[in-house]
């Protein structure tokens, strides 16, 4: 079987690494890819905002199917692209990724189809005074989110009247581009978090692992929200009981709801749930997997990803492709570059990536590139260092134990990753 994956993060090199040990694999290429993708995949010199390079480059290659990593070519519609040139792709339609790409017809779809969330309220630009009216009469704290892609910044949590009235601002002013045409004013929902995966092939699903990410850049989750810094998997706070509410309550109706608005999800459904007294509401959906949750829920994770991947995106899917989805616990580590997730600087050199290695991690690149046959930082999360273990705790000493050997200037972890759960 010869795949292309498209993106170049830490998910994709999670994604890259659980394909390349199929036994189906015969080719696996990569674009734009990052140099730990490049060590178990071929790069495809194609740029992934050319859909007719993209499609060529499969008919040339003789691709069985396409893997799409990240939210933007979703958005962008590259699925679409490529499913009207006969080509297979594991990844949302433009419109069925909409669960992600617009909180608000994500907000509307969940009313429609009776799915826990908590309540919201939209505002355009024009409607900014009713939207400052409305959080004025709103208790505090207030969710304030952008309608579009943020890249995972776009949501402020305001607790006072000042930061509420300065989110909206922000965002119906334009500090988030087009993403922030619209605002969604939400409740807010207590609980603990925890993410979800469905393997999706428009109508069954395959759940994989729950994950927890640490969304806050700071210890104790303090300061501001990140893309993720840190995750682990499997976790405790999703109970058995807990995931049979999210499949009946939440996965389900999705899936069903997507069809008969004509738009099947076809890829990872990611969602992102809010647990209160083993309650689950939706906070967000994602229509691909999470970063930096995917590389530990692949950790643990026994079977064929290529043939999951491949029966989800021809609509069978093959659920015994993955034998086993509790193997042991994995914990995540993201060494950021100091200063993320505001400005920071790029291209140092990193050191002790084989040495961290050798003690049994898997160090996942995310934002690296060669410069000179040298590797240097190249982006905020520069690599994942992901521990397994029998026990969370050793999953999470794991970790950290790799963690040690790697270094690059103004290299930059939360220490606590997991410790919550412990
Ligand atoms: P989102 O991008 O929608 O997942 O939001 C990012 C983070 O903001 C979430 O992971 C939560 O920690 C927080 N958040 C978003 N919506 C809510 C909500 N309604 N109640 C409480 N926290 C929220
Ligand atoms: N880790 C959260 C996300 O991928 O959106």
């Amino acid at each position: 079987m010869n795949i292309l994956l498209i993106g170049s993060g830490g998910r994709e090199h999670a994604l890259a690494l659980a394909l390349s040990r199929s036994k189906e694999l015969e080719n696996l290429y990569a674009a734009p890819a990052n140099p730990g993708i490049l060590q178990v995949a071929k790069l495809a010199p194609i740029s992934i905002n050319d859909h007719n390079a993209i499609a060529e480059f499969c008919k040339d290659k003789h691709i069985d199917f396409v893997v799409i990593g990240p939210e933007q070519p979703l958005e962008a519609g590259l699925s679409d692209s490529l499913r009207s040139n006969g080509i297979v792709v594991f990844g949302p339609s433009k419109q069925a990724a909409m669960l992600e790409t617009s909180k608000s017809f994500a907000k509307e779809f969940m009313v429609r189809h009776n799915i826990p969330t908590a309540s919201f309220k939209r505002f355009t630009a024009i409607q900014q005074t009713q939207a400052i009216e409305y959080v004025h009469q709103h208790h505090l704290p207030v969710v304030i989110k952008a309608d579009g892609l943020a890249a995972g910044k776009g949501v402020i949590v305001a607790e006072t009247i000042f930061d509420a009235e300065s989110a909206i601002k922000d965002i119906l002013g334009g500090a988030f581009g087009s993403a922030g045409a619209e605002v969604v004013v939400e409740d807010f929902l207590k609980g603990e978090e925890a993410s979800i995966f469905a393997i999706c092939d428009g109508t069954n699903f395959l759940t994989l692992a729950p994950a927890q990410d640490h969304k806050r850049v700071f210890d104790g989750d303090k300061g501001k929200n990140t893309g993720g810094m840190g995750a682990f998997a499997p976790a405790a706070i999703v109970t058995d009981d807990v995931l049979k509410k999210v499949k009946e309550r939440i996965i389900t109706p999705t899936l069903s709801g997507m069809t008969e608005e004509g738009a099947p999800f076809i890829g990872c459904l990611f969602v992102g749930l809010m647990i209160d007294n083993g309650d689950p509401s939706v906070v967000e959906f994602n229509c691909r997997f999470g970063d930096p949750e995917t590389q530990a829920v692949l950790s643990i994770t026994d079977g064929d990803f290529a043939d999951l991947f491949f029966s989800a995106a021809l609509g069978l899917l093959h659920p015994g492709a993955i034998t086993n989805i509790y193997n042991g616990y994995a914990c995540n580590v993201v060494l950021a570059s100091g200063g993320y997730p505001d400005t920071y600087k790029t291209g140092y050199p990193i050191a002790g990536i084989s040495e961290a290695e050798e003690t049994g991690v898997t160090v996942f690149h995310a934002g690296t590139k060669i410069e000179s046959s040298t590797l240097v930082t190249n982006g905020g999360r520069v690599l994942g260092v992901c521990g397994k273990g029998e026990t969370l705790s050793e999953a999470i000493k794991n970790a950290y134990n790799g963690v040690n050997f790697i270094k690059f200037t103004d290299e930059y972890h939360r220490t606590d990753i997991g410790h919550k759960s412990l």
